[in-house]
C-alpha cells in the first residue's frame, strides 16, 4: 500500500536515485552528455540540502513497504542557492579543470533562463519510480504539498518545469497555470533545451 511520510536519512540514497537516476536532459547537456557526472551533480546538490531536518527546503516520500518509491521536495521560502564559488567546487571535483573551463558557457546559459518565482509554497522536484508512473503516486505528492501550503497559510503553490515537456502538461491538468516563458537561444543552443516554464495554482 502506498503510504506518505516525511524523508527520513536512510531514504537518501533512494531519492538521489529517484531524482537522478535518469538525469534530465538540461542536467546531461550541461556536463557534456556525461550522465554519471550528471547524477554525481545531483547527488552533490541533495547532500547539500539534506533531505531531513531542513525547514525550507522539505522533502516527502511515497513509500510501497516503507521503500521510498516517489518523492516530492518544495521550498517554503527561497533557499540560499549555490554561490558561483560552491558551485564551481561542487563542478571541479566532479569533472576536474579541463572539463570545468569547458562548462563554463552553459552554467552561465542556465543563468539566462530563470523565472521571477512569487513567494509561496515553491515544488522543486516530483518524481515516481518508472515501476509506479501512471498510478497516483505523483497527484498524490502533490496534493499532500498543496495541504502543507494550505496548513501554513499559504495561498499559492508554484513550479518550475521545461517548455512543453510531459511534466509541464501533467500539472496544467493538476489546475497549475503558466504565468511566464524563460526563454534565451544561447541556453537552448549549448543545453538544448527550448526553456522553462514557470506555473502557479491558487489554492
Ligand atoms: C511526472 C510524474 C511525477 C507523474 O507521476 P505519476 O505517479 O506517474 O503521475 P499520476 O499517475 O498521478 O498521473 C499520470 C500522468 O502523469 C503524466 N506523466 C508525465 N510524465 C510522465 C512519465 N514520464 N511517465 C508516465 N506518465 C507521465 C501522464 O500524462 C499521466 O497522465 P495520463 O495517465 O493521463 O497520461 C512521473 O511521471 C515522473 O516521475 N516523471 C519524471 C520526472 C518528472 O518529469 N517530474 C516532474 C517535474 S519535477
Amino acid at each position: 500500500m502506498i503510504e506518505l511520510r516525511q524523508a527520513r536519512q536512510g531514504d537518501a540514497a533512494k531519492i538521489v536515485d529517484l531524482i537522478y537516476g535518469t538525469p534530465g536532459d538540461e542536467a546531461i547537456a550541461l556536463f557534456g552528455g556525461n550522465v554519471a557526472h550528471a547524477r554525481a551533480y545531483g547527488a552533490a546538490k541533495i547532500a547539500r540540502q539534506g533531505v531531513v531536518g531542513n525547514d525550507i527546503h522539505q522533502t516527502f516520500v511515497a513509500t510501497d513497504d516503507g521503500v521510498a518509491v516517489g518523492v516530492i521536495r518544495f521550498e517554503v521560502e527561497e533557499e540560499r542557492s549555490w554561490t558561483p564559488v560552491e558551485q564551481l567546487r561542487t563542478v571541479l571535483r566532479i569533472v576536474g579543470p579541463a572539463e570545468a573551463v569547458r562548462m563554463i558557457p552553459r552554467i552561465r546559459a542556465m543563468r539566462n533562463v530563470r523565472n521571477v518565482i512569487r513567494p509561496g509554497l515553491h515544488l522543486t522536484e516530483c518524481y515516481v519510480d518508472p515501476a509506479y508512473r501512471g498510478q497516483s503516486v505523483g497527484t498524490t505528492l502533490i496534493e499532500w504539498a498543496e495541504r502543507v501550503a494550505v496548513a501554513g497559510d499559504m495561498r499559492m503553490i508554484t513550479c518550475e518545469t521545461m517548455l512543453g515537456s510531459r511534466a509541464q502538461h501533467w500539472v496544467e491538468r493538476l489546475g497549475y497555470v503558466v504565468k511566464s516563458v524563460a526563454l534565451d537561444p544561447t541556453y537552448t543552443r549549448l543545453l538544448g533545451c527550448p526553456g522553462r516554464t514557470y506555473l502557479e495554482k491558487t489554492l
